[in-house]
């Protein structure tokens, strides 16, 4: 557990932390204003009319200038609101390119992360600082969120679909990793806590113990489920090869094209009459709950592997992290 267990204000360990802290002062500062204005207006016209006091209680005459004011000031303040917030959102939502890419798996009631190099965690997170990070997560039961209040950042993890968060750790330390979705009894157990190392730490951490790649497992995986029987490298099987498919327009039955990305990968191996390849029946028996979504991560790296031309969707290897 990190060791602060309390903190008034959580630490700024993230590029986005600063950003997040700034949009949320200004909308505090404003909804503060207007929270003492019109308090203060309340209870100064309730004592100002009291009953039994002789004042004027005529309507005014209608003043232009009033009403446009009243409708301009708090349609500048939303828009400068809105556009604000939804140039901050885009920024979180669009990851730049060469990041670390991190597989996260929740599952009731735990987080479970697997580096490039195969090295996996559970309820704890290794990062390297001042590397932009992208986690690509997944869930194999129910709605859970990934929520690092140090790092400003929270995404839910779905099930059956990919979600993904990026971040760039800006501060050496140890941070809470929370769940911040309710996901049945346990939902508050699902802690943990995200560690940024310095980068030379993190390559020694992640190589540490000789982990199985895993595109290695992967292809273990792929023989022990006799994928390869109908999955022909040479493409004369009762399936299409899978040979550099990673990435490639997919035509499908009835006409329709899909990318082969992680998601199709994803869909094709354990739900595979979702999306049925032109050309080929639907023979290909589900492999929903004889592979974990873990299973699935490791044979979409080892498809990658098979791809000379790796996609966009590649996670970056070791090497393209210190070059
Ligand atoms: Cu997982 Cu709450």
């Amino acid at each position: 557990m990190p060791e602060k267990s309390f903190q008034f204000w959580p630490d700024l360990a993230s590029n986005f932390a600063f950003d997040v802290d700034l949009l949320y002062g200004f909308l505090l500062l404003v909804t503060a204003f207007f929270s003492v204005l019109i308090c203060t207006m309340v209870i100064g016209f309730a004592l100002y009319y009291r009953r039994g006091r002789k004042v004027n209680r005529k309507l005014g005459h209608h003043s232009n200038f009033t009403e446009v004011i009243w409708a301009s000031v708090p349609f500048v303040l939303v828009m400068i609101m809105f556009v604000w917030g939804a140039a901050l959102f885009y920024k979180m939502q669009t990851p730049p390119e060469n990041t670390l890419d991190i597989e996260v798996v929740g599952k009731q009631w735990m987080w479970k992360a697997q580096h490039p190099s195969g090295r996996q965690e559970i309820n704890s997170l290794h990062v390297p600082l001042g590397q932009a990070v992208r986690l690509r997560m997944i869930s194999e039961d129910v709605i859970h969120s990934f929520y690092v209040p140090a790092f400003r950042v929270k995404q839910d993890v779905l099930p059956a679909y990919f979600t993904q968060l990026w971040f760039e750790p800006t501060k050496v330390g140890k941070y809470h990793l929370f769940c911040a979705e309710y996901c049945g009894n346990e939902h508050s157990m699902m802690i943990g806590s995200v560690t940024v190392m310095d980068p030379e730490e993190y390559s020694r951490w992640v190589e540490e113990g000789t982990p199985e790649a895993p595109a290695v497992a992967g292809e273990r995986l792929f023989t022990q489920f006799q994928c390869d029987s109908c999955h022909r490298g040479d493409g004369t099987g009762n399936g299409p090869s899978l040979a550099g498919i990673v990435g490639k327009m997919r035509p499908l039955k009835g006409g329709s094209t899909a990318v082969a990305n992680d998601q199709y990968l994803r869909d094709s191996i354990l739900n595979p009459h979702k999306q049925i390849l032109a050309g080929y029946d639907a023979m290909m028996p589900a492999f929903q709950g004889q592979l974990t979504e873990s299973d699935s991560l490791a044979i979409i790296a080892y498809l990658k592997s098979l791809s000379h031309s790796p996609g966009p969707e590649n996670a970056v290897s070791m090497q393209d992290l210190n070059p």
